[in-house]
């Protein structure tokens, strides 16, 4: 099953977390997913979890990178974590290297994707709301075939979470 759009809602972040964890262990090499949402909307809350169901070690923890525009975590295959909220200007993206690594064989994963305007192509994009206190808002759109495929895998395994256990 292939799913064009999925929209959940969290409650904390440890659920985020497990949403991403799940999302980790599903996602396939070669993959670019791109994150969108205001400051503290959950982002880098959702990348650790994919670090955690990638199997990135606890000694090389997925957090915001304060200066850095890319951090590179080790897992079943690379995780190149990226955050382009300092992003001065769009050759920078470009000088970091940063299509050879959206092409190569990791997990590409872009907080403040927004940033690029729309131009950085992706299989999927993850927008996170924040709904006031704890909750949030996470919509999912596939962009191509492998994201479209990755989501109907997230949905019947979220879905089939029992997250009060
Ligand atoms: N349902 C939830 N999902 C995710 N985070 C939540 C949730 N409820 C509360 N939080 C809190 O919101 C904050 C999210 O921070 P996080 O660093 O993940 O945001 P971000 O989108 O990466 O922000 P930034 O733009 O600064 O990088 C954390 O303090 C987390 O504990
Ligand atoms: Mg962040």
């Amino acid at each position: 099953m292939t799913l064009q759009a999925w929209e959940t809602t969290t409650c904390s972040a440890t659920e985020t977390r497990e949403l991403g964890r799940i999302f980790g262990r599903l996602a396939e090499a070669g993959l670019v997913v791109l994150l969108s949402g205001q400051l503290g909307a959950g982002k880098t809350c959702f990348a650790q979890g994919v670090g955690d169901g990638l199997g990135v070690a606890p000694s090389s923890p997925v957090t915001s990178p304060s200066y850095t525009l890319l951090n590179i975590h080790q897992g079943r295959f690379p995780l190149y974590h990226f955050d382009l909220y300092r992003l001065a200007q769009v050759d920078d993206l470009a000088d970091l290297g940063y299509d050879e690594y959206a092409e190569g064989e990791g997990l590409t994963l872009v907080e403040w994707a927004d940033r690029m305007s729309g131009s950085l192509i992706s299989s999927l994009e993850v927008a996170i709301e924040s709904l006031g206190g704890d909750r949030r808002r996470l919509h999912f759109t596939a962009r191509d075939d492998r994201g479209g495929e990755l989501l109907g895998q997230l949905v019947r395994k979220w879905t089939a979470v029992d997250i009060s256990s």
